[in-house]
C-alpha cells in the first residue's frame, strides 16, 4: 500500500472513530479529591450495597502499608475483601486471568484498583470480563463487552496514567509483550479517590516518569486534530500545573499539596485523551516497552523531545499558545520563539528530572517491526497533526541507539 492510500485509509478510520466518540460520550466517575479520600471512597463502596470487594494491587504497595487502612475501613463497613497483589508493572492477560480467578472463586460482586495505571488497568479488565463471561483477550478492542462491568473502583498511586477516568485499559501479551488495549466507556469506574497521601511514598524516579507521562497526554491531546475546547482546557490546566507542580513533588514527594495537583493534572490528562487521543509518542514508546522493558511513562519522556520537533513546523501556533497558557511567555512574544520556548521548557524539565534516557540492548534488526507496530497503532486511531512514515520512525530509533 502507498504511503498515500495508508494515509487516506487511516483518516477514513479516524473519521468513523470521531463520529463514535461524539456520539457515545464516555462516562465520568465521581471524583473524591484530597487527604484521606481514599477512606472516604470505601464509604462510596459500601453505597452500592456491595459484600464482598477484590482489592487489585501490586506486591510493593501491599508491602508499604498502603492497602491495610483501606481494608480495614472496608471491614469496618461489613464488607469483606480479598486481596489480589499479583499485578506486575505493564500487566500481562496471565496476570489478569489471575486476578479474575480469584474473584470468581471468592465470589466478590465488586473491585477497588489501588496503585498505578497497571493496577488500574488489570481492574478493570477483571471487572468487566467477570460479568460479562469473556476471557480478557475476547475484550481487546473496541467495545466488545455487552453487559456493563462489576462496580469498579480506583484509588490512584502514582500520578501519571489518568486510567481512572479514561476508557482504555491496556494489557500485553504474555510473550511478545505487546499491548492491547479494550476500549469500551464500561471501563471507567463508579467512583475514584485522588488522595495524595496514597502517593506521598512513590520514590523519585517514578514520580518523575509517571509525572512526564500525565505531561505526555497533555501534549499529545493538545497537538491532536480531534482537540476541543474541553480537551484544550484541560490540557492546558494539566500542563499549566505539572510544569509548576512536579519538580516540587519530585524534591519533596512528602509536599502533599503538590502531590494533590499532579493527581489532579494527571486526572485531567486522562480527560484530554478520552476525547482528543494520543499521538507518535506513545505508539512509539509503547514499542520501546514491549522490546526493551523500558516502564510505560519513562519511555514517553524519551520519545517526548523528537515528537516535538517533528511536528515544531506544523503546530507551531499550538504550541506558542500551549506556552502562553502554561506561563512560559506571553502575548508579545510570536509564535515561533514561543513554540521554541515551550519545547526548550519541555527538555530542561526532563533533565531536571534526571529522566534516565538509556535503553539497554537496542538492536537496528528490531526497528522494521517496531515501526510497523507503531504505526498499527497510531494509524487510524490517534488524529496526529503530520504523519511520519518510516524513515523518520527510524531515524528516532537511531537516535535513540546512539543516545544510549
Ligand atoms: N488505561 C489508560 O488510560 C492508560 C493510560 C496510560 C498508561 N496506561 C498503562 O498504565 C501502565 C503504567 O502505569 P504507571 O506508570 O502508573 O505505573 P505502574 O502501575 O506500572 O507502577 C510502576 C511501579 O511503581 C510502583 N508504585 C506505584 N505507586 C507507588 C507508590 N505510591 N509508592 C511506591 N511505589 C509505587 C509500582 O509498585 C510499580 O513497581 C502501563 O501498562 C500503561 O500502558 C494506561
Ligand atoms: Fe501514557
Amino acid at each position: 500500500m502507498s504511503r498515500f492510500t495508508t494515509i487516506l485509509k487511516a483518516k477514513a478510520q479516524l473519521a468513523a472513530l470521531k463520529v463514535a466518540v461524539t456520539v457515545l460520550p464516555a462516562p465520568r466517575p465521581i471524583v473524591l479529591l484530597g487527604a484521606d479520600s481514599a477512606l472516604k471512597l470505601c464509604d462510596t463502596i459500601s453505597h452500592v450495597g456491595a459484600k464482598r470487594v477484590l482489592v487489585v494491587t501490586d506486591a510493593v504497595l501491599h508491602k508499604l502499608g498502603v492497602i491495610a487502612p483501606l481494608s480495614a475501613r472496608l471491614e469496618q463497613l461489613g464488607i469483606d475483601t480479598l486481596v489480589f497483589t499479583g499485578v506486575t508493572p505493564d500487566p500481562t492477560f496471565s496476570v489478569v486471568d489471575h486476578g479474575l480467578a480469584m474473584l470468581r472463586s471468592g465470589r466478590c460482586d465488586a473491585v477497588l484498583a489501588v496503585g498505578g495505571g497497571s493496577s488500574i488497568d488489570a481492574a478493570k479488565v477483571i471487572a468487566l470480563a467477570a460479568s460479562n463471561q469473556k476471557t480478557p483477550q475476547q475484550l481487546i478492542g473496541v467495545l466488545k463487552a455487552r453487559k456493563p462491568s462489576l462496580p469498579l473502583f480506583v484509588v490512584p498511586s502514582t500520578a501519571g496514567t489518568g486510567s481512572e477516568v479514561t476508557i482504555g485499559a491496556v494489557i500485553s501479551d504474555d510473550v511478545t509483550h505487546q499491548k492491547g488495549i479494550v476500549i469500551d466507556p464500561k471501563v471507567v469506574p463508579v467512583a475514584t479517590a485522588l488522595d495524595p497521601l496514597i502517593m506521598k511514598g512513590m520514590p523519585r524516579s517514578i514520580t518523575a516518569d509517571t509525572g512526564i507521562d500525565a505531561l505526555t497526554h497533555a501534549v499529545e491531546a493538545w497537538m491532536a486534530n480531534f482537540a476541543t475546547t474541553e480537551s484544550d482546557y484541560f490540557a492546558g490546566a494539566a500542563v499549566r500545573m505539572i510544569f509548576n507542580q512536579l519538580p516540587v513533588s519530585y524534591a519533596d514527594g512528602a509536599n502533599l499539596e503538590a502531590r494533590e495537583a499532579m493527581a489532579l493534572a494527571s486526572h485531567y490528562g486522562g480527560l484530554a485523551i478520552s476525547a482528543a487521543g494520543l499521538g507518535y509518542v506513545h505508539a512509539i514508546a509503547h514499542q520501546l516497552g514491549a522490546y526493551y522493558r523500558i516502564p510505560h511513562g519513562r519511555a514517553n519522556a524519551i520519545v517526548l523531545p523528537y515528537i516535538l520537533d517533528f511536528n515544531r513546523d506544523v503546530s507551531e501556533s499550538r504550541l506558542a499558545t500551549l506556552a502562553r497558557i502554561s506561563g512560559l511567555t506571553d502575548s508579545s512574544v510570536q509564535d515561533g520563539q514561543a513554540a521554541d520556548i515551550f519545547i526548550a521548557h519541555v527538555k530542561q524539565l526532563l533533565k531536571d528530572l534526571n529522566i534516565d534516557t538509556r535503553i539497554p540492548g537496542m538492536n537496528e534488526a528490531d526497528f522494521p517491526a517496531m515501526v510497523t507496530a507503531a504505526f498499527a497503532e497510531c494509524h487510524g486511531t490517534y488524529s496526529v497533526p503530520k504523519y511520519m512514515d518510516a524513515a523518520d520512525v527510524t531515524a528516532i530509533l537511531r537516535a535513540l541507539q546512539q543516545a544510549s
